[in-house]
C-alpha cells in the first residue's frame, strides 16, 4: 500500500527512481510522484499510473543523483495531483514521500495552523512534513534531528523517506509498522518498500526495523539511530533474487504468469519438507515448537482477503488429519474484539505480502497474551517473518499481480504438509494413509501443469459468461472455501459481482437469486458428499441456471446435466484445493481480459494493505 524508492549516489537518480515506481505499482496506483534534488528542488507528480508521470516529465530538467519517489493508494484525500507525494514543507526546503496513516494528523494539523502553516492538500502526510519544518525552523536543528523530534509526536504508522534542499548530500528515512529496505550499493545507496527496485543495483540490503531512523549521506555513510536517540549497527543482509522473477517473462500479465508457475512453485514450496520414498515430512522452522503445537489447545489463524481462504482449508486439513482443533479469523476482527487468546493457543499467521497491518497487530495481540506466533508467508525478511516466534516460508517468489494465485496454492501446500506433519506426530492418522497422501503431495505438480492445459477449454467458457453482472460459486467441504476464492477472484479482476457459498446453504437464500442469467460454478470432485452435491446442481438446473461444474477426470454424471464440464485430474480428498482452485483462477482471469479489465493492476485494489 503505497510503493516508496529513493536513490542518493553518483548515478542520474531519475531513471531509478522510476523504475522502482514501475515495479513498485502494484502496492498502489492512484497517483505517482517525485522530487529531484539539484541545487533546486523539483516536485513531478500526477495522479494516474506512473506512465502519466512518465509523459508529464518528458522534456523537463530531470538531471539529479539525489531524489525519492511514490506510488499511492489513497487513504486521505482522494487521488489527485495534489494529493499526490511528494509533499512538501511550506517553506519549499524539504521534501516528504510517506507510506502509512498519521492517525493523530487532525490534531497536529490544528496546532501546526496556528503557528501559522497553511495546507494545500487533503492528506496526512502534509501534517508530518510542516511538523518537520516546525521543528527545523523552531530549534535549527539538522533534518535527521527535526524527523526524529516529529517522529515523537506521530501517533500511527509510516515509512519515509525525506529530502532537505539546504541539506543535499544527504536522505533520512524511518519507518513504523510500514515495510522499509535499504539497498547498498558500491559507492551509493537505494531504498524501497521492498527489494523489487534494488535488486538490479544490489543484493547487500538492511530492513529497517520499527521506530528506527537511518541517515544516508552521498559519501557511502550509513547510520542507524532509534526514536530514543539510540545508535543501532545496520545489519546486512542478502537477498536471493532474479530479475527475472519481477518480468513478464513473455506473459501479457503477471497473473497468467503466475498461474502458470504453479507446477515450480508448488514443488519449490515442498522441497527439503516432504519426502515421499522415504515417507517423512519435516517443517524446520517450526521443529523447535513441535511440543507446544502438537499440545496445543487450538490453532487459531488469522488472515485477510485471498489468505483467510487459505486459512479456511488449513481448518478442514488440521482438523480432519491432526485432530486439533482450529478457529480461523479474519485478522482486523480478531484485533479488536477481545478475543480469548491463551499461552495454550497457537497463532498462525497467513501471509503473502508479510506486511498486512490487521495481520500484524493480530499477531502482536496474540503475542502479548502468551500464544506462540508462527508466520506462514512469502516474502522474505518483511515485517511479520521477523516478528513470528516460529516461521516457514511458501518459496513462491515474488508475486506481482494484484489478485493472489501462486501465493495461495503455496498457503495450501505448506499448511497441508503442517497438517500432515501433526497428523504424524499425533498419531492421528494411520501411516499406510499418511503415506498415501505423502506420495499424493508429490504428484500434485505434474497434475497441475497436465490441468493447466484444460486453459484453451476455459477461455471459451468466460466467453459464453463474461457479460453477466452476478455469479454463485458452490463448493462442500474442502471445496467450499475455493468457492470463495473463485468467487474473490472474479470480483476483484473483472468487477463482476460473484458470492460464494456452501453448496447446500445455496437453498437459504441464494437459491432465489438462480434463473438463466446467473452462472452457477459448482466445485464437485469431491468423493464424500457427491450424491449431495449432484443434487444441488439438479436443483439449479432447474431454476435455469447455467451450471460450469469442475468434475473429477472421467466423471460420467455430471457432464449429462451441467452446461459445461471441466475436468481435473484425480486426488485425495483433503489434497482437491490445490487443483480445484486452478480453473477458476484461470476463469476469472479469461473474463478480465474479455472485459478489458487491467488485470494485474484492479481498480481500488493493492497488494500489500500496511493500513487498516
Ligand atoms: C490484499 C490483496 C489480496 C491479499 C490480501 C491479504 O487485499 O489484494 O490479494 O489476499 O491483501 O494480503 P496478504 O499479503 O496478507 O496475504
Amino acid at each position: 500500500m503505497c510503493g516508496i524508492v529513493a536513490y542518493i549516489g553518483k548515478k542520474q537518480a531519475y531513471p531509478i527512481l522510476i523504475k522502482g515506481l514501475r515495479r513498485l505499482e502494484y502496492r498502489g496506483y492512484d497517483s505517482a510522484g517525485v522530487a529531484l534534488l539539484n541545487g533546486e528542488l523539483n516536485v513531478f507528480k500526477r495522479k494516474g499510473k506512473v506512465k502519466e508521470l512518465e509523459n508529464f516529465v518528458e522534456g523537463k530538467n530531470l538531471d539529479a543523483t539525489v531524489g525519492i519517489g511514490h506510488t499511492r493508494w489513497a487513504t486521505h484525500g482522494k487521488p489527485d495531483d495534489i494529493n499526490a507525494h511528494p509533499h512538501s514543507s511550506g517553506n519549499g526546503r524539504i521534501s516528504l514521500i510517506h507510506n502509512g496513516i498519521i492517525e493523530n494528523y487532525a490534531v497536529l494539523k490544528t496546532l501546526l495552523e496556528k503557528e501559522g502553516h497553511t495546507f494545500v492538500s487533503e492528506t496526512d502526510t502534509e501534517v508530518l512534513v510542516h511538523l518537520i519544518e516546525e521543528y527545523q525552523n523552531r530549534e535549527n536543528l539538522p533534518i535527521e534531528e527535526a524527523v526524529r523530534m516529529a517522529l515523537k509526536k506521530v501517533v500511527g504508522a509510516y515509512a519515509i523517506v525525506v529530502m532537505d534542499k539546504q541539506d543535499p548530500d544527504k536522505l533520512v528515512a524511518a519507518r513504523k509498522a510500514s515495510p522499509l529496505v535499504i539497498g547498498i550499493g558500491e559507492d551509493d545507496f537505494f531504498i524501497g518498500s521492498d527489494a523489487t527496485p534494488i535488486i538490479e543495483y544490489t543484493n547487500k540490503v538492511v530492513y529497517l526495523n520499527d521506530e528506527e531512523i537511518a541517515v544516508i549521506t552521498k559519501d557511502g555513510d550509513l547510520q542507524i539511530k532509534t526514536i530514543g536517540n539510540v545508535e543501532h549497527t545496520p545489519f546486512v543482509e542478502h537477498v536471493e533474487m532474479e530479475i527475472e522473477m519481477l518480468e513478464k517473462g513473455g506473459y501479457d500479465y503477471f497473473m497468467l504468469k503466475e498461474i502458470y508457475q504453479q507446477p515450480a512453485t508448488i514443488a519449490d514450496c515442498m522441497r527439503g519438507r516432504l519426502n515421499a520414498e522415504e515417507g517423512w515430512v519435516f517443517l524446520g522452522g517450526v521443529e523447535e515448537h513441535s511440543n507446544r503445537i502438537i499440545n496445543a489447545d487450538r490453532i487459531i489463524i488469522a488472515a485477510c482477503g485471498t489468505s483467510w481462504h487459505a486459512g479456511l482449508i488449513a481448518e478442514y486439513l488440521i482438523e480432519d488429519l491432526a485432530r486439533i482443533p482450529v478457529e480461523v479469523e479474519y485478522a482486523s476482527e480478531l484485533r479488536y474484539r477481545n478475543p480469548i487468546i491463551t499461552e495454550k493457543d497457537i497463532v498462525i499467521a497467513l501471509s503473502q505480502s508479510g506486511e498486512t497491518a490487521d495481520t500484524m497487530a493480530a499477531l502482536e495481540l496474540s503475542k502479548e497474551k502468551g500464544a506462540l506466533t508462527y508466520g506462514i508467508v512469502n516474502v522474505v525478511g518483511s515485517s511479520i517473518a521477523r516478528f513470528t516466534d516460529a516461521g516457514s516460508y511458501i518459496h513462491a517468489g515474488p508475486e506481482i499481480g494484484v489478485a493472489s494465485t501462486k501465493a495461495f496454492t503455496g498457503q495450501v501446500t505448506l499448511l497441508t504438509m503442517l497438517a500432515l506433519s501433526l497428523a504424524h506426530k499425533r498419531g492421528t492418522i494411520s501411516k499406510s494413509y499418511f503415506q498415501q497422501l505423502v506420495n499424493e503431495m508429490e504428484n500434485i505438480p505434474a497434475k497441475v501443469e497436465k490441468l493447466l492445459k484444460v486453459n484453451p477449454q476455459i477461455e471459451f467458457i468466460a466467453g459464453e459468461i463474461k457479460d453477466a453482472t452476478n455469479a454463485l460459486y458452490l463448493g462442500r467441504g474442502y471445496n467450499f472455501p475455493i468457492a470463495l476464492e473463485g468467487a474473490l477472484k472474479l470480483k476483484e479482476i473483472s468487477y463482476i459481482h460473484a458470492e460464494g457459498y456452501p453448496a447446500a446453504e445455496m437453498k437459504h437464500g441464494p437459491i432465489a437469486l438462480i434463473d438463466e442469467n446467473m452462472p452457477v460454478i459448482v466445485i464437485a470432485t469431491n468423493k464424500s458428499a457427491y450424491e449431495k452435491i449432484v443434487s444441488n446442481i439438479q436443483e439449479v438446473k432447474a431454476r435455469k441456471g447455467m451450471v460450469i461444474a469442475i468434475v473429477t477426470e472421467g466423471d460420467k454424471v455430471i457432464g449429462k446435466i451441467a452446461d459445461y464440464t471441466i475436468e481435473i485430474p484425480d486426488t485425495d480428498e483433503p489434497l482437491t484445493p490445490l487443483l480445484s482452485v486452478i480453473p477458476l483462477q484461470l476463469l476469472s482471469y479469461h473474463i478480465a481480459v474479455m472485459r478489458e479489465c487491467n488485470v494485474d493492476q484492479p481498480r481500488n485494489l493493492a497488494k500489500s494493505v500496511t493500513v487498516e
